[in-house]
């Protein structure tokens, strides 16, 4: 009699019978990642140049103390560091980066594209889809501690105030100094940085699933609620290209705090548009 049962082989690390290029995606998430990291962590350890004019850079916004030994930039929110904040732990710089990037770090670190994405690239948990692994044993996310990943939705809280701030920010950078001594509205390419910056964030951060969730995904029937419908399918056309928004907005925090910083230090100049 014929048996209709397959036995599946387990897979050594990296063995598939894929014909396509399926490492592209995970390397290029590797190489991305790893060089915001890489940028990122040495801007926020800088504690120097985050701020030009009316623009401030997005690494250290909210700016809620000046970095030690700085000169008041007006863009802080209580003024000075305070003489009872250590502005270093053993050769550790503090600065008002490293005060305030945990909020949005942990936000992109718990989301749940980027989860899929650095869990391939980073720990190849698999590599990719019918692609051996370097495991046997599969504990997933019901286990500490990648359980720890469900405090995105509470991330989340935070990131919306968080563009809140930036965009705020973003309106301030069309305040320039004036030769009277007032500030007069204008914009210069810095302003159009940091706008289109808040704007791939808002973009990355309201097609959130956990937002999708929260403003009409755990209900049943929509169509009696107009508002929390729209509000859905608002969130629901972001979270369609979340993917896309998530990398550029990115790239652009990551372009934002340059575009700063090299003004800043008189290597690019900031061309005023009017
Ligand atoms: Fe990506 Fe929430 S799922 S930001």
């Amino acid at each position: 009699m014929a048996s209709n049962l397959v036995s599946i082989e387990r897979r050594r690390f990296g063995q598939t019978m894929r014909k396509d290029g399926w490492w592209v995606a995970p390397l290029l998430t590797f190489l991305g990642f790893s060089a915001f990291i890489v940028y990122s962590t040495w801007a926020a350890f800088q504690g120097e140049h985050y701020s030009f004019g009316p623009y401030l850079s997005p690494m250290y916004s909210p700016l809620i103390w000046e970095a030690a030994g700085q000169q008041l930039s007006g863009h802080a929110w209580l003024g000075a560091w305070p003489a009872w904040l250590p502005a270093s732990i053993l050769v550790q710089p503090i600065t008002p980066a490293v005060l305030i990037l945990w909020a949005p770090g942990g936000f992109r670190f718990t989301c749940y594209y980027y989860r899929g994405a650095y869990y391939k690239a980073f720990w190849a948990d698999p590599p990719a889809c019918t692609v051996g692994e370097p495991r046997h044993a599969y504990r997933g996310e019901r286990k500490f501690p990648l359980i720890l990943q469900n405090v995105h939705r509470y991330f989340l809280y935070v990131a919306l105030l968080f563009i809140v701030i930036l965009a705020y920010d973003a309106i301030l950078a069309t305040r320039f100094l004036g030769p009277d001594g007032h500030t007069h509205f204008g914009i210069g390419v810095g302003t159009l940085v940091l706008t289109i910056n808040v704007i791939l964030l808002g973009s990355y951060t309201f097609g959130c699933h956990s937002l999708r969730h929260l403003v009409g995904g755990r209900c049943d029937v929509l169509s009696d609620k107009p508002a929390q419908q729209t509000a859905y399918k608002c969130v629901g056309a972001l979270n369609k290209r979340h993917m896309l928004f998530a990398w550029m907005s990115l790239f652009w925090v990551g372009f934002s705090d340059l575009y700063v910083r090299l003004c800043s230090m008189g290597v690019w100049t900031d061309y005023r548009i009017f």
